[in-house]
Protein backbone atom coordinates (compact mmCIF):
# COMPACT_ATOMS: atom_id res chain seq x y z
CA UNK A 1 0.00 0.00 0.00
CA UNK A 2 1.40 3.26 -1.10
CA UNK A 3 1.32 5.65 1.63
CA UNK A 4 0.19 9.24 1.54
CA UNK A 5 3.87 10.53 2.46
CA UNK A 6 4.96 8.71 -0.76
CA UNK A 7 2.00 9.21 -2.96
CA UNK A 8 2.11 13.14 -2.04
CA UNK A 9 6.16 12.96 -3.07
CA UNK A 10 5.16 10.71 -6.41
CA UNK A 11 2.20 13.18 -7.55
CA UNK A 12 4.29 16.07 -6.59
CA UNK A 13 7.70 14.86 -8.59
CA UNK A 14 5.37 14.07 -11.72
CA UNK A 15 3.98 17.25 -11.91
CA UNK A 16 7.09 19.42 -11.38
CA UNK A 17 9.59 17.52 -13.42
CA UNK A 18 7.25 18.80 -16.48
CA UNK A 19 8.53 22.44 -15.28
CA UNK A 20 12.09 21.65 -15.90
CA UNK A 21 13.14 22.12 -19.09
CA UNK A 22 15.88 19.12 -20.50
CA UNK A 23 18.02 21.90 -21.43
CA UNK A 24 18.56 23.16 -17.93
CA UNK A 25 20.21 19.90 -16.65
CA UNK A 26 23.42 17.95 -17.26
CA UNK A 27 23.13 16.30 -20.59
CA UNK A 28 24.48 12.59 -20.00
CA UNK A 29 24.68 13.05 -16.02
CA UNK A 30 22.09 11.82 -14.22
CA UNK A 31 20.19 14.56 -12.08
CA UNK A 32 17.25 13.94 -9.60
CA UNK A 33 13.66 14.12 -11.09
CA UNK A 34 12.50 17.32 -9.06
CA UNK A 35 14.58 18.86 -5.88
CA UNK A 36 17.57 17.57 -4.12
CA UNK A 37 19.73 14.61 -4.25
CA UNK A 38 22.83 13.40 -2.66
CA UNK A 39 24.15 10.14 -2.62
CA UNK A 40 23.72 6.91 -4.76
CA UNK A 41 21.23 4.18 -3.45
CA UNK A 42 20.63 0.73 -4.55
CA UNK A 43 22.83 1.03 -7.89
CA UNK A 44 22.48 -3.03 -9.40
CA UNK A 45 21.13 -4.71 -12.31
CA UNK A 46 18.03 -6.08 -12.10
CA UNK A 47 15.98 -7.52 -14.45
CA UNK A 48 17.46 -6.41 -17.89
CA UNK A 49 17.62 -3.21 -15.81
CA UNK A 50 20.47 -0.85 -14.26
CA UNK A 51 18.53 0.83 -11.42
CA UNK A 52 19.80 3.86 -9.82
CA UNK A 53 17.80 4.80 -6.42
CA UNK A 54 18.97 8.40 -5.21
CA UNK A 55 18.74 10.33 -1.50
CA UNK A 56 15.67 12.53 -2.38
CA UNK A 57 14.21 15.41 -1.34
CA UNK A 58 11.29 16.23 -3.81
CA UNK A 59 9.64 19.43 -2.36
CA UNK A 60 13.02 21.69 -2.52
CA UNK A 61 16.16 21.60 -3.89
CA UNK A 62 18.17 21.59 -0.20
CA UNK A 63 18.28 19.01 1.43
CA UNK A 64 15.66 17.64 3.62
CA UNK A 65 13.20 14.01 4.80
CA UNK A 66 15.02 11.71 3.05
CA UNK A 67 13.47 9.74 0.29
CA UNK A 68 14.35 7.35 -2.35
CA UNK A 69 14.23 8.45 -6.30
CA UNK A 70 14.65 5.71 -8.63
CA UNK A 71 15.62 5.41 -12.16
CA UNK A 72 15.99 3.13 -14.70
CA UNK A 73 18.23 2.69 -17.88
CA UNK A 74 20.04 0.08 -20.15
CA UNK A 75 23.26 1.99 -20.88
CA UNK A 76 23.58 3.78 -17.14
CA UNK A 77 23.47 6.93 -19.45
CA UNK A 78 20.05 7.24 -20.94
CA UNK A 79 17.72 6.77 -17.30
CA UNK A 80 14.24 7.09 -17.10
CA UNK A 81 12.75 8.12 -13.85
CA UNK A 82 10.53 5.99 -12.34
CA UNK A 83 8.39 6.68 -9.26
CA UNK A 84 9.54 7.70 -5.88
CA UNK A 85 10.69 4.08 -4.24
CA UNK A 86 10.87 5.05 -0.29
CA UNK A 87 9.31 8.15 1.39
CA UNK A 88 9.83 8.66 5.56
CA UNK A 89 6.12 7.29 6.65
CA UNK A 90 6.97 4.78 9.59
CA UNK A 91 7.87 5.67 13.06
CA UNK A 92 11.04 3.70 12.35
CA UNK A 93 11.90 6.15 9.37
CA UNK A 94 9.77 8.91 10.11
CA UNK A 95 13.02 11.65 10.06
CA UNK A 96 14.23 10.11 6.71
CA UNK A 97 15.36 6.75 4.69
CA UNK A 98 18.53 7.44 4.28
CA UNK A 99 21.47 5.53 1.71
CA UNK A 100 21.42 1.92 0.80
CA UNK A 101 21.31 -0.69 -1.46
CA UNK A 102 19.61 -2.98 -3.41
CA UNK A 103 19.79 -7.08 -3.94
CA UNK A 104 17.32 -9.46 -6.03
CA UNK A 105 15.91 -11.98 -4.08
CA UNK A 106 15.88 -16.12 -4.76
CA UNK A 107 12.09 -15.27 -5.84
CA UNK A 108 12.59 -12.78 -8.21
CA UNK A 109 11.94 -9.51 -6.33
CA UNK A 110 14.03 -6.76 -5.21
CA UNK A 111 15.00 -6.25 -2.00
CA UNK A 112 16.37 -2.38 -0.67
CA UNK A 113 18.14 -2.32 2.23
CA UNK A 114 18.38 1.44 3.67
CA UNK A 115 18.89 3.28 7.13
CA UNK A 116 15.81 4.00 8.53
CA UNK A 117 16.58 7.45 10.56
CA UNK A 118 13.67 7.64 14.14
CA UNK A 119 13.80 11.16 16.13
CA UNK A 120 15.46 10.83 18.97
CA UNK A 121 15.00 12.97 22.36
CA UNK A 122 16.55 16.50 22.28
CA UNK A 123 20.41 16.54 24.15
CA UNK A 124 20.96 19.11 26.86
CA UNK A 125 23.04 21.49 24.44
CA UNK A 126 19.76 21.31 22.10
CA UNK A 127 20.66 19.28 19.68
CA UNK A 128 18.73 16.35 18.33
CA UNK A 129 20.00 13.05 17.98
CA UNK A 130 18.34 10.44 15.58
CA UNK A 131 18.29 6.84 15.71
CA UNK A 132 19.61 4.84 12.61
CA UNK A 133 18.87 1.03 12.23
CA UNK A 134 18.96 -1.08 8.98
CA UNK A 135 15.37 -1.72 7.45
CA UNK A 136 14.64 -3.39 4.25
CA UNK A 137 11.97 -2.76 1.55
CA UNK A 138 10.43 -5.32 -0.85
CA UNK A 139 9.66 -5.13 -4.73
CA UNK A 140 9.29 -5.51 -8.67
CA UNK A 141 11.67 -2.80 -9.88
CA UNK A 142 8.63 -0.19 -9.14
CA UNK A 143 6.57 -0.20 -6.17
CA UNK A 144 8.06 -1.30 -2.93
CA UNK A 145 6.53 -2.73 0.82
CA UNK A 146 8.38 -2.04 3.72
CA UNK A 147 9.16 -5.60 5.34
CA UNK A 148 6.91 -5.57 8.65
CA UNK A 149 9.55 -7.10 10.65
CA UNK A 150 11.77 -3.96 10.25
CA UNK A 151 14.47 -2.98 11.33
CA UNK A 152 16.16 -6.03 10.48
CA UNK A 153 19.60 -4.79 12.12
CA UNK A 154 19.04 -2.80 15.29
CA UNK A 155 21.04 -1.41 18.36
CA UNK A 156 21.19 -5.29 19.42
CA UNK A 157 23.06 -5.77 16.50
CA UNK A 158 25.89 -3.49 17.31
CA UNK A 159 28.80 -4.56 18.51
CA UNK A 160 30.07 -3.32 22.28
CA UNK A 161 29.92 0.45 21.64
CA UNK A 162 28.80 0.87 18.53
CA UNK A 163 26.53 3.98 18.39
CA UNK A 164 23.08 4.02 17.53
CA UNK A 165 23.20 7.46 16.36
CA UNK A 166 25.90 7.05 13.63
CA UNK A 167 24.80 3.37 12.09
CA UNK A 168 24.06 3.77 8.45
CA UNK A 169 24.26 3.17 4.55
CA UNK A 170 24.10 -0.85 4.37
CA UNK A 171 25.61 -2.10 1.20
CA UNK A 172 24.55 -5.37 0.50
CA UNK A 173 25.32 -7.95 -2.22
CA UNK A 174 25.00 -12.14 -2.86
CA UNK A 175 27.89 -14.15 -2.59
CA UNK A 176 28.27 -16.76 -5.19
CA UNK A 177 26.78 -19.64 -2.84
CA UNK A 178 23.81 -17.02 -3.10
CA UNK A 179 24.20 -16.22 1.09
CA UNK A 180 23.94 -12.32 1.39
CA UNK A 181 26.33 -10.17 3.06
CA UNK A 182 26.62 -6.38 3.88
CA UNK A 183 28.58 -3.81 4.97
CA UNK A 184 27.50 -0.77 7.23
CA UNK A 185 29.17 1.95 8.37
CA UNK A 186 29.39 2.61 12.45
CA UNK A 187 31.15 5.02 14.97
CA UNK A 188 32.37 2.73 17.98
CA UNK A 189 34.15 4.99 21.18
CA UNK A 190 37.03 6.06 19.65
CA UNK A 191 34.35 8.47 17.73
CA UNK A 192 36.43 7.43 14.57
CA UNK A 193 34.57 5.19 12.30
CA UNK A 194 34.76 1.05 11.63
CA UNK A 195 32.96 -1.08 8.97
CA UNK A 196 30.53 -3.64 10.14
CA UNK A 197 30.30 -7.53 8.46
CA UNK A 198 26.59 -8.89 8.26
CA UNK A 199 25.76 -11.95 6.72
CA UNK A 200 22.14 -13.88 5.95
CA UNK A 201 20.41 -16.39 4.78
CA UNK A 202 17.39 -14.75 3.38
CA UNK A 203 18.46 -11.21 3.41
CA UNK A 204 15.96 -10.58 6.38
CA UNK A 205 17.91 -12.10 9.03
CA UNK A 206 21.32 -10.65 9.55
CA UNK A 207 23.29 -11.53 12.17
CA UNK A 208 27.20 -9.65 12.75
CA UNK A 209 30.04 -11.35 11.07
CA UNK A 210 32.75 -8.91 12.44
CA UNK A 211 34.10 -5.34 12.07
CA UNK A 212 35.54 -5.96 8.89
CA UNK A 213 38.18 -2.54 9.16
CA UNK A 214 38.74 0.12 11.54
CA UNK A 215 39.32 3.96 11.03
CA UNK A 216 41.18 4.28 14.63
CA UNK A 217 41.07 8.31 13.80
CA UNK A 218 43.45 7.86 10.62
CA UNK A 219 41.52 9.07 8.59
CA UNK A 220 38.56 11.37 9.52
CA UNK A 221 36.10 10.76 11.73
CA UNK A 222 32.75 8.45 10.58
CA UNK A 223 32.77 6.48 7.65
CA UNK A 224 30.14 6.50 5.69
CA UNK A 225 28.85 4.63 2.39
CA UNK A 226 31.05 1.62 2.88
CA UNK A 227 31.40 -0.65 -0.53
CA UNK A 228 33.05 -3.64 -0.38
CA UNK A 229 34.54 -6.33 -3.06
CA UNK A 230 36.71 -8.12 -4.89
CA UNK A 231 38.73 -6.89 -7.88
CA UNK A 232 41.70 -7.97 -9.98
CA UNK A 233 42.44 -10.49 -7.65
CA UNK A 234 42.36 -8.18 -4.24
CA UNK A 235 39.63 -6.89 -2.38
CA UNK A 236 38.69 -2.73 -2.46
CA UNK A 237 37.12 -1.36 0.45
CA UNK A 238 35.36 1.81 -0.16
CA UNK A 239 34.65 4.55 2.39
CA UNK A 240 33.82 8.10 2.94
CA UNK A 241 34.84 9.46 5.97
CA UNK A 242 33.65 12.99 7.26
CA UNK A 243 36.43 15.27 8.32
CA UNK A 244 39.36 14.32 7.00
CA UNK A 245 42.95 16.22 7.33
CA UNK A 246 44.27 16.77 4.46
CA UNK A 247 47.82 14.36 4.17
CA UNK A 248 50.07 15.99 2.15
CA UNK A 249 48.26 16.10 -1.50
CA UNK A 250 46.01 13.77 -0.65
CA UNK A 251 42.95 14.04 0.91
CA UNK A 252 42.14 17.62 1.14
CA UNK A 253 38.30 17.31 0.57
CA UNK A 254 36.95 17.82 4.29
CA UNK A 255 34.34 15.14 3.30
CA UNK A 256 35.59 12.68 0.43
CA UNK A 257 36.47 9.28 -0.48
CA UNK A 258 39.64 6.53 0.08
CA UNK A 259 39.56 3.51 -1.40
CA UNK A 260 41.54 0.57 0.49
CA UNK A 261 42.88 -1.88 -1.54
CA UNK A 262 43.50 -4.87 0.01
CA UNK A 263 43.02 -8.31 0.73
CA UNK A 264 39.85 -10.14 2.77
CA UNK A 265 40.37 -12.76 5.44
CA UNK A 266 37.63 -15.21 4.77
CA UNK A 267 38.46 -17.17 8.28
CA UNK A 268 38.31 -14.11 10.22
CA UNK A 269 35.84 -12.39 8.22
CA UNK A 270 38.56 -9.00 8.42
CA UNK A 271 39.74 -7.33 5.60
CA UNK A 272 43.89 -6.52 5.51
CA UNK A 273 45.05 -2.98 4.35
CA UNK A 274 47.88 -2.78 1.78
CA UNK A 275 47.35 0.70 0.22
CA UNK A 276 44.99 3.54 0.57
CA UNK A 277 44.43 6.32 -1.78
CA UNK A 278 41.88 8.81 -2.21
CA UNK A 279 39.26 8.10 -4.99
CA UNK A 280 39.03 11.58 -6.19
CA UNK A 281 41.54 15.08 -6.60
CA UNK A 282 38.95 17.51 -7.10
CA UNK A 283 36.83 19.05 -5.12
CA UNK A 284 33.29 17.66 -5.92
CA UNK A 285 33.01 14.02 -5.15
CA UNK A 286 31.70 11.75 -2.26
CA UNK A 287 29.38 8.77 -1.23
CA UNK A 288 30.12 6.37 -4.11
CA UNK A 289 28.57 2.89 -4.72
CA UNK A 290 29.49 0.23 -7.22
CA UNK A 291 27.41 -2.90 -9.20
CA UNK A 292 28.38 -5.60 -11.13
CA UNK A 293 27.38 -5.51 -15.07
CA UNK A 294 26.25 -8.48 -16.42
CA UNK A 295 29.24 -8.78 -18.35
CA UNK A 296 31.43 -8.01 -15.23
CA UNK A 297 32.67 -4.76 -14.97
CA UNK A 298 32.72 -3.34 -11.62
CA UNK A 299 31.37 -0.09 -12.28
CA UNK A 300 31.21 3.08 -9.64
CA UNK A 301 29.03 6.26 -9.50
CA UNK A 302 29.34 9.20 -7.18
CA UNK A 303 27.53 11.90 -5.87
CA UNK A 304 29.19 14.72 -7.89
CA UNK A 305 29.33 17.28 -4.83
CA UNK A 306 30.90 18.58 -2.04
CA UNK A 307 28.91 18.76 1.15
CA UNK A 308 31.03 21.58 1.96
CA UNK A 309 30.31 23.72 -0.99
CA UNK A 310 26.48 23.23 -1.55
CA UNK A 311 26.39 27.11 -1.78
CA UNK A 312 27.83 26.65 -5.35
CA UNK A 313 23.57 26.01 -6.52
CA UNK A 314 22.07 28.28 -9.36
CA UNK A 315 19.90 30.40 -7.01
CA UNK A 316 16.60 29.38 -9.45
CA UNK A 317 17.39 25.75 -9.99
CA UNK A 318 14.86 23.15 -9.77
CA UNK A 319 17.01 20.44 -8.76
CA UNK A 320 20.29 20.25 -7.49
CA UNK A 321 22.88 17.42 -7.30
CA UNK A 322 24.40 15.06 -9.95
CA UNK A 323 25.90 12.08 -10.15
CA UNK A 324 29.26 11.11 -11.80
CA UNK A 325 30.08 9.46 -15.14
CA UNK A 326 29.70 5.80 -14.50
CA UNK A 327 33.38 4.39 -14.01
CA UNK A 328 34.73 1.41 -14.77
CA UNK A 329 37.24 0.13 -11.90
CA UNK A 330 40.34 -1.87 -12.45
CA UNK A 331 43.69 -2.52 -9.89
CA UNK A 332 46.99 -1.81 -11.53
CA UNK A 333 50.23 -1.36 -9.74
CA UNK A 334 48.54 -1.19 -6.30
CA UNK A 335 46.45 1.55 -7.22
CA UNK A 336 42.36 2.12 -8.01
CA UNK A 337 42.19 3.17 -11.67
CA UNK A 338 38.66 4.52 -12.92
CA UNK A 339 37.71 4.82 -16.69
CA UNK A 340 34.44 6.16 -18.40
CA UNK A 341 31.96 3.26 -18.67
CA UNK A 342 32.33 1.91 -22.72
CA UNK A 343 28.94 2.90 -23.07
CA UNK A 344 30.09 6.36 -23.45
CA UNK A 345 31.79 5.77 -26.87
CA UNK A 346 28.35 4.94 -28.30
CA UNK A 347 27.39 8.93 -27.82
CA UNK A 348 30.16 10.36 -29.68
CA UNK A 349 30.34 11.94 -32.65
CA UNK A 350 32.37 15.23 -34.56
CA UNK A 351 35.63 13.64 -34.45
CA UNK A 352 38.57 15.88 -34.99
CA UNK A 353 41.87 15.27 -34.19
CA UNK A 354 45.29 16.71 -34.08
CA UNK A 355 49.02 15.07 -33.90
CA UNK A 356 51.88 16.84 -32.60
CA UNK A 357 50.44 20.22 -32.40
CA UNK A 358 53.70 23.16 -31.55
CA UNK A 359 52.57 24.61 -28.48
CA UNK A 360 54.19 27.87 -27.06
CA UNK A 361 52.16 31.03 -25.95
CA UNK A 362 48.67 30.80 -26.63
CA UNK A 363 46.55 28.94 -29.53
CA UNK A 364 42.87 27.88 -30.43
CA UNK A 365 42.67 25.04 -32.19
CA UNK A 366 39.69 24.91 -35.32
CA UNK A 367 36.96 22.34 -34.55
CA UNK A 368 38.16 21.99 -30.78
CA UNK A 369 35.42 23.59 -28.77
CA UNK A 370 31.87 23.04 -26.99
CA UNK A 371 30.78 21.62 -23.23
CA UNK A 372 29.59 18.09 -24.01
CA UNK A 373 32.64 16.77 -24.86
CA UNK A 374 34.87 13.48 -24.25
CA UNK A 375 38.63 15.38 -25.07
CA UNK A 376 42.14 13.31 -25.00
CA UNK A 377 45.12 15.63 -24.69
CA UNK A 378 48.85 14.13 -24.53
CA UNK A 379 51.19 15.98 -23.90
CA UNK A 380 55.19 15.88 -24.27
CA UNK A 381 58.09 18.50 -24.11
CA UNK A 382 59.31 19.26 -27.69
CA UNK A 383 62.93 19.51 -26.25
CA UNK A 384 63.52 17.11 -23.50
CA UNK A 385 66.51 19.00 -22.12
CA UNK A 386 64.10 22.22 -21.63
CA UNK A 387 60.93 20.76 -20.81
CA UNK A 388 57.92 23.43 -20.82
CA UNK A 389 56.89 25.44 -17.30
CA UNK A 390 53.74 25.45 -17.31
CA UNK A 391 50.66 23.74 -19.73
CA UNK A 392 46.88 25.15 -19.38
CA UNK A 393 43.80 24.42 -21.22
CA UNK A 394 41.07 26.59 -20.84
CA UNK A 395 37.03 25.75 -21.13
CA UNK A 396 33.96 27.20 -20.83
CA UNK A 397 35.85 30.22 -21.82
CA UNK A 398 34.86 33.64 -23.25
CA UNK A 399 36.44 37.16 -22.71
CA UNK A 400 34.94 36.85 -19.12
CA UNK A 401 35.07 33.30 -18.12
CA UNK A 402 37.19 30.26 -18.09
CA UNK A 403 37.85 26.96 -15.82
CA UNK A 404 41.64 26.43 -16.09
CA UNK A 405 43.31 22.89 -16.16
CA UNK A 406 46.95 23.37 -15.52
CA UNK A 407 50.31 21.13 -15.53
CA UNK A 408 53.62 22.48 -14.22
CA UNK A 409 55.84 19.67 -14.89
CA UNK A 410 58.64 20.85 -12.19
CA UNK A 411 56.21 20.75 -9.40
CA UNK A 412 54.39 17.59 -11.06
CA UNK A 413 51.45 19.40 -10.33
CA UNK A 414 48.18 19.17 -12.47
CA UNK A 415 45.32 22.01 -11.09
CA UNK A 416 41.90 22.28 -11.47
CA UNK A 417 40.65 26.33 -11.04
CA UNK A 418 37.18 27.18 -11.17
CA UNK A 419 37.39 31.00 -9.62
CA UNK A 420 36.33 32.08 -13.23
CA UNK A 421 33.90 30.07 -13.91
CA UNK A 422 30.91 32.60 -12.73
CA UNK A 423 30.56 31.10 -9.37
CA UNK A 424 28.54 33.88 -7.18
CA UNK A 425 30.25 31.87 -3.80
CA UNK A 426 33.24 32.24 -1.24
CA UNK A 427 33.81 28.33 -1.76
CA UNK A 428 36.76 26.61 -2.44
CA UNK A 429 37.33 26.68 -6.33
CA UNK A 430 40.80 25.14 -7.02
CA UNK A 431 42.38 21.68 -6.17
CA UNK A 432 45.53 20.61 -6.69
CA UNK A 433 46.94 16.91 -7.47
CA UNK A 434 50.23 15.84 -7.69
CA UNK A 435 50.86 13.10 -10.65
CA UNK A 436 54.03 10.60 -10.51
CA UNK A 437 57.00 12.85 -12.05
CA UNK A 438 57.60 12.36 -15.83
CA UNK A 439 59.50 14.97 -17.36
CA UNK A 440 56.35 16.62 -19.01
CA UNK A 441 55.06 13.71 -20.52
CA UNK A 442 51.28 13.71 -19.33
CA UNK A 443 48.01 12.22 -20.55
CA UNK A 444 44.80 13.17 -19.73
CA UNK A 445 41.28 12.30 -21.09
CA UNK A 446 37.85 15.04 -20.08
CA UNK A 447 34.93 14.69 -19.92
CA UNK A 448 32.42 17.90 -20.11
CA UNK A 449 29.01 18.27 -19.31
CA UNK A 450 26.89 21.13 -19.17
CA UNK A 451 27.80 21.38 -15.22
CA UNK A 452 31.20 19.58 -14.63
CA UNK A 453 34.14 18.44 -15.69
CA UNK A 454 35.53 15.17 -14.87
CA UNK A 455 39.66 14.40 -16.09
CA UNK A 456 40.95 11.02 -16.04
CA UNK A 457 44.78 11.62 -15.70
CA UNK A 458 47.05 8.55 -17.00
CA UNK A 459 45.06 6.27 -17.66
CA UNK A 460 42.67 6.82 -14.73
CA UNK A 461 45.49 6.23 -12.15
CA UNK A 462 44.04 9.75 -10.85
CA UNK A 463 40.59 11.65 -11.61
CA UNK A 464 39.66 15.09 -11.07
CA UNK A 465 35.55 15.89 -10.67
CA UNK A 466 34.29 19.28 -10.41
CA UNK A 467 31.20 20.97 -10.71
CA UNK A 468 31.00 23.53 -13.30
CA UNK A 469 28.39 26.91 -12.74
CA UNK A 470 29.22 28.52 -16.29
CA UNK A 471 26.28 29.04 -18.92
CA UNK A 472 26.88 25.90 -21.17
CA UNK A 473 26.65 28.24 -24.45
CA UNK A 474 29.99 29.47 -23.45
CA UNK A 475 32.15 26.82 -25.09
CA UNK A 476 35.38 28.35 -25.84
CA UNK A 477 38.84 26.30 -25.51
CA UNK A 478 41.97 27.98 -25.49
CA UNK A 479 45.30 26.32 -24.82
CA UNK A 480 48.65 27.72 -23.60
CA UNK A 481 51.92 26.83 -23.01
CA UNK A 482 54.98 28.56 -21.35
CA UNK A 483 57.75 27.04 -22.99
CA UNK A 484 57.72 24.27 -25.79
CA UNK A 485 55.18 21.59 -25.67
CA UNK A 486 53.85 19.06 -28.66
CA UNK A 487 50.36 18.19 -28.09
CA UNK A 488 47.92 15.85 -30.10
CA UNK A 489 44.38 16.41 -29.04
CA UNK A 490 41.50 14.00 -29.94
CA UNK A 491 37.91 15.49 -29.59
CA UNK A 492 34.50 13.79 -29.74
CA UNK A 493 31.15 15.63 -29.15
CA UNK A 494 28.85 13.72 -26.75
CA UNK A 495 25.30 13.47 -27.69
CA UNK A 496 22.54 12.15 -26.06
CA UNK A 497 20.71 11.69 -29.23
CA UNK A 498 22.99 10.11 -30.69
CA UNK A 499 21.67 6.92 -30.96
CA UNK A 500 18.66 7.73 -32.00
CA UNK A 501 19.50 9.41 -34.87
CA UNK A 502 22.05 6.76 -36.07
CA UNK A 503 18.86 4.73 -36.40
CA UNK A 504 17.12 7.33 -37.98
CA UNK A 505 19.51 7.17 -40.86
C1 LIG B 1 26.32 10.65 3.02
C2 LIG B 1 25.14 10.60 3.95
C3 LIG B 1 24.88 9.17 4.38
C4 LIG B 1 23.44 9.21 4.73
C5 LIG B 1 22.88 10.18 3.72
C6 LIG B 1 21.75 11.02 4.23
O1 LIG B 1 26.33 11.71 2.13
O2 LIG B 1 25.37 11.44 5.07
O3 LIG B 1 25.71 8.71 5.41
O4 LIG B 1 22.86 7.95 4.64
O5 LIG B 1 23.94 11.01 3.33
O6 LIG B 1 21.14 11.74 3.19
Amino acid sequence: MTSNTLFEARRHEEILEQTIPASTRPAFHFSPRTGWTNDPNGFSYYQGKYHLFYQYYPYSSTWGPMHWGHAVSDDLLHWEYLPAALAPDTPLDGAGCFSGSAVELDDGRQLLMYTAVAAGPRQPDGTRKDYQTQCVAVGDGRDYVKYAGNPVISAEGLPNGGSIYDFRDPKAWREPDGTYRCVVGSRPEDGSGQILLYSSKDGFEWKLESVLDENKNRFGLMWECPDFFPLDGKHVLLVSPQDMEPDGFEYHNGNGTVGFIGTFDEESKTFHEEHNQAVDYGIDFYATQTLLTPDGRRVMIAWMQNWDTLAIASLKAAWFGQMTVPRELSIRNGRLYQWPIRELEALRSGYVHYENVQLSGEQVLEGIRGRQLDLTVTLRPADEGNVYKKFALWFGWNEKYHTGISFRPYESILKIDRKFSGSRRAIIHQRRCLVPRSGGYLGFRLILDRFSAEIFINDGAQTVTVTVPTDPSIEGIRFFADGDVLMDVEKYDLDMDREEEAANG
